[in-house]
């Protein structure tokens, strides 16, 4: 069993390095170690976060940006300016939703190996505490519910999902070898479905898809018949649960995100509601590889921790709304 996880009551001094910085739950995390008085340095080539996440933040005097490809840029050049060490690198660059597999998915496979290769190097020339951002993806279409950390997974590695299921699979490898073999301070986090402000309308998952879909008055589409299940977890009880397993002193895997499961159509229904909508619900052919039931069992983390995610379905919802509705006005 870990030891119970304290957390850092101030960041002063410390210096993180976010991959990724500019995406959505990124970018959340960025202010959360800048909140904690860190200083923080994010690295973003925007292939699919975009600069308006960190806009407001470019005035920080703790607030570094660093416009590159992870995997193809050597980041000590950036870095020399930089004094001390780097102490906490967040992995958190790839593209992670589902419209971008079939786009770019050499750029998916080549972030999650090269890219995290690149990361687990530099973490280990600054001795920096290194933390994989993977996915719930590892485990496939899993024929076990919930799922625990301990099952490996029921993946398709030539499938339509496969770039990105199998690259973080591949990352995961990637961590713990550098683990074993070298020393390297590791954490590994297994994300479920989270939505939030940020996420971009456009990107195919399903929050986004419903509530653009709601705010406009068209028909929410459900893939099949909408019974297959989700669990949604909101951007910050995302990032409190990174910030958790990071400060655990325990280098396998933990699932985050949010337990309470919900079938797609109840979703769309509810998102009606919360929105006033006088939207229908209508259904679509179902993707190949579509996972049929998707719900975290976060036991793990909550035995070593106090985290437990707070924020409701209807409040998320309503939040993730607004900012849609801020986007679409400028
Ligand atoms: N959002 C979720 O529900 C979810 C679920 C599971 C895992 N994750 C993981 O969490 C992380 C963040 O996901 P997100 O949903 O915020 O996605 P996102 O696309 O908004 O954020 C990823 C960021 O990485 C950047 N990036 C990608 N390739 C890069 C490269 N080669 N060099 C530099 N920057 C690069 C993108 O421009 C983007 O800003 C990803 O690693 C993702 O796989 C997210």
């Amino acid at each position: 069993m870990s030891a119970k996880v304290v957390l850092p009551v101030t960041m002063k001094g410390k210096t993180v390095l976010v991959a990724g910085g500019a995406g959505f739950v990124p970018s959340h995390l960025v202010e959360l170690y800048l909140e904690l008085g860190a200083r923080v340095i994010a690295v973003d080539n925007f292939i699919t976060g975009s600069p308006a996440n960190i806009e407001h933040l470019k005035s920080h005097d703790h607030f570094k940006f660093i416009e590159a490809n992870i995997y193809e840029v050597d980041l000590e050049k950036p870095l020399s300016s930089i004094d001390g060490k780097i102490d906490y690198i967040f992995s958190m660059a790839s593209p992670a939703s589902p419209i971008d597999f079939s786009k770019i998915p050499l750029e998916i496979m080549r972030v999650n190996s090269e890219g995290t290769l690149k990361m687990l190097e530099l973490a280990h020339k600054h001795g920096a505490r290194f933390l994989e951002a993977s996915t719930s993806e590892v485990y496939g279409d899993p024929e076990v519910h919930p799922q625990e950390e301990s099952y490996v997974g029921h993946v398709n590695p030539i499938g339509p999902r496969s770039c990105y299921d199998e690259s973080k699979r591949f990352a995961e490898a990637l961590t713990m070898s550098y683990h074993r073999k070298y020393g390297v301070d590791t954490r590994i986090v297994r994300i479920f479905n989270t939505y939030g402000p940020r996420m971009r309308p456009d990107d195919g998952r399903v929050i986004p898809n419903f509530i653009n879909q709601a705010l406009k008055g068209e028909d929410l589409t459900v893939y099949g018949d909408g019974s297959q299940t989700r669990s949604f977890c909101f951007v910050t009880d995302l990032v409190n649960a990174i910030h958790n397993v990071m400060f655990s002193n325990d280098t396998t895997p933990f699932n985050i995100g949010n337990p309470d499961e919900y079938s797609i159509r109840a979703c769309a229904e509810e998102i009606i509601k919360v929105l006033g909508s006088r939207s229908k619900i209508i259904e679509n052919p179902l993707p190949k590889d579509d996972p049929k039931r998707r719900r975290p069992n976060i036991g793990k983390l909550q035995a070593i921790s106090n985290y437990r995610p707070v924020v409701t379905f209807e409040d998320g919802i309503k939040r993730t709304a607004e900012f849609f509705r801020k986007k679409s006005c400028h």
